[in-house]
């Protein structure tokens, strides 16, 4: 499974990317609001730390809008991929980016219908929004289940991005359900590495030997 980081912070990215197993990030309006900047600049900065996939989100809603800002995006660098919602014009605006050569990652993605529209419209990414899901009272993994069933039934390429990730479970979950990516925020990132038995371990050894 490939592991992505949820954020937009530069500091953030540098730090989990110099660990050597981050494949991509992922950004959108809420999270570049939080860092200090403009957008083209904080993406270009990203681009040179991450080799790998960087979504950047179209803020326009109607399908010219996206076009239009989607094409200027995509000049930032190669590794930015397109975020698009999943609306009607968000499928329309997909398939002729696509067409044109732009991977495009569908966002904000909640049942498995919506996720077939997007494979069909060609997204290189879906995004189902497992957290956003679970707050709702509708749980999300069984959702992203359900989408992994109908891509491999119907053989598309579409990656699926288990996103909204609330905490390490969800990335356990992501792992044994097959999910190809999931994308983790900054602080869940760093509790992926942490168990209290390997301190402990540490700490014996350390004594253990100083000890001897
Ligand atoms: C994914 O691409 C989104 O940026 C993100 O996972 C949304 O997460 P949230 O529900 O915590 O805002």
């Amino acid at each position: 499974m490939k592991l992505f980081l949820d954020t937009a912070n530069i500091n953030e990215i540098r730090e989990i990317a110099a660990w050597g197993i981050l494949d991509g990030v992922t950004t959108n309006p809420s999270l570049m609001a939080r860092e200090k900047g403009d957008y083209r600049t904080i993406l270009k900065e990203i681009c040179t730390v991450v080799k790998g996939p960087v979504s950047a989100e179209v803020m326009d809603l109607d399908e010219s809008g996206m076009m239009r800002e989607a094409r200027d995006l995509s000049t930032v660098s190669e590794h930015i991929v397109i975020k698009i919602p999943c609306t009607a014009a968000g499928l329309v605006a997909t398939k002729s980016l696509v067409g044109d050569g732009i991977r495009v990652n569908m966002t904000l993605v909640f049942s498995p219908n919506q996720a077939l529209l997007a494979a069909k419209a060609g997204a290189t990414y879906v995004s189902p929004f497992v957290g956003r899901l679970d707050d709702a009272g509708n749980p999300g993994v069984p959702i992203v289940k359900e989408i992994i069933d109908i891509y491999r039934t119907f053989e598309f390429k579409t990656r699926i991005i288990f996103a909204s990730v609330r905490h390490p479970e969800h990335v356990r979950q992501a792992a044994l359900i097959g999910s190809h990516i999931a994308t983790i925020p900054y602080k869940i990132f760093t509790q992926l590495i942490r168990h209290p038995l390997t301190d402990i371990g540490i700490e014996r050894f350390i004594k253990d030997w100083q000890n001897r």
